[in-house]
């Protein structure tokens, strides 16, 4: 999931939201509705989980493993709430079911509450190599298995927190880079090599690979300056990648106040998705 941050570079018109948005609450939560979804949508979870399990063992972080691991998922879309009482027993989160994308403040209010917005609509079968817009498989796929080990739950309410205090400096766009460079494109150098932790990357057949082997885009050492200033695309693999080391390290980078930094980064110039910057410290590809 994340919140409607109309912040990338693509000048691409921004398409109508799918989902339904009617019934909705103020917090923009709906019902799941299990029962509506069809034999094909559950056909099609089956074949988009069995094609990422092939890879997430390779490819994911050991906490993502674990958690994927506990969750029984592989026979069709999840009932939320039975996940959500799984995970709040964990680590005191709740999923809440949302129509699609939602405005920037709801979703950081949801994280800084522990709650994490999970679409309920399935994509079609002819996006089933990618997809810009999150649907239920690269949300609850890709997000929710981590939000299972404390550190990482930890930090996403911390980032709801600062959502919310971001949104009031007028500095959504460098947090939305936060969010976009760690939790939905982040990867982490372990003792086992590189892996990937990043929601976006976990959900995708092809990208898994090419951010962990290609030897195409920049992997550069969590820099936290460096990354706000990094403008992203959302229409294609990634340029760019940061690397932390791990959970503990992000929420410690992350964690003093912003607002001098949010000051400094506004008179700076932006880096390109793709730009190479001399202090950049790199990371080289993976061995296929
Ligand atoms: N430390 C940040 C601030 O003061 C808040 C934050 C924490 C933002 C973790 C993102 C992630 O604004
Ligand atoms: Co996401």
């Amino acid at each position: 999931m994340e919140a409607d941050l109309d912040t990338t570079v693509s000048n691409a018109p921004k398409p109508r939201l799918r989902g339904d948005y009617a019934g909705i609450g103020p917090d923009y939560a709906t019902e799941q509705r299990w029962d509506a979804y069809s034999a094909e949508a559950h056909a099609l979870w089956r074949r988009l989980y069995a094609r990422q399990m092939k890879l997430v063992p390779r490819y994911a972080c050991d906490a993502y493993l674990r958690s994927l691991g506990a969750l029984d998922v592989a026979q069709g879309i999840p009932r939320f709430d039975d996940v959500s009482t799984a995970l709040y027993a964990a680590t005191g989160w709740r999923l809440v079911a949302v129509p699609g994308l939602i405005p920037d403040l709801v979703f950081f209010e949801h994280l800084a509450n522990r709650r994490f917005p999970v679409t309920c609509w399935l994509r079609r079968p002819e996006e089933f190599d990618y997809i810009v817009e999150p649907d239920v498989f690269h949300d609850f796929f890709g997000h929710v298995p981590l939000l299972f080990d404390p550190v990482y739950a930890d930090y996403m309410q911390a980032y709801g927190k600062g959502g919310v205090k971001a949104a009031r400096l007028d500095a959504l766009t460098f947090l939305a880079r936060l969010y976009w460079y760690t939790v939905e494109f982040g990867l982490m150098r372990t003792p086992q090599g590189l892996r990937v932790y990043g929601a976006g990357i976990l959900s995708s057949g092809g990208e898994i690979v090419y951010a962990i082997e290609s030897p195409q885009p920049r992997r550069i050492v969590f820099d936290l300056e460096r990354l706000l200033r990094t403008e992203y695309r959302i229409d294609r693999f990634q340029d760019t990648y940061f690397v932390i080391g791990d959970f503990a390290q992000l929420i410690a980078d992350t964690a003093p106040d912003f607002t001098a930094l949010y000051e400094r980064v506004r008179t700076l110039p932006v880096f390109a998705p793709d730009a190479a910057a001399p202090r950049d410290a790199l990371l080289p590809a993976e061995a296929s």
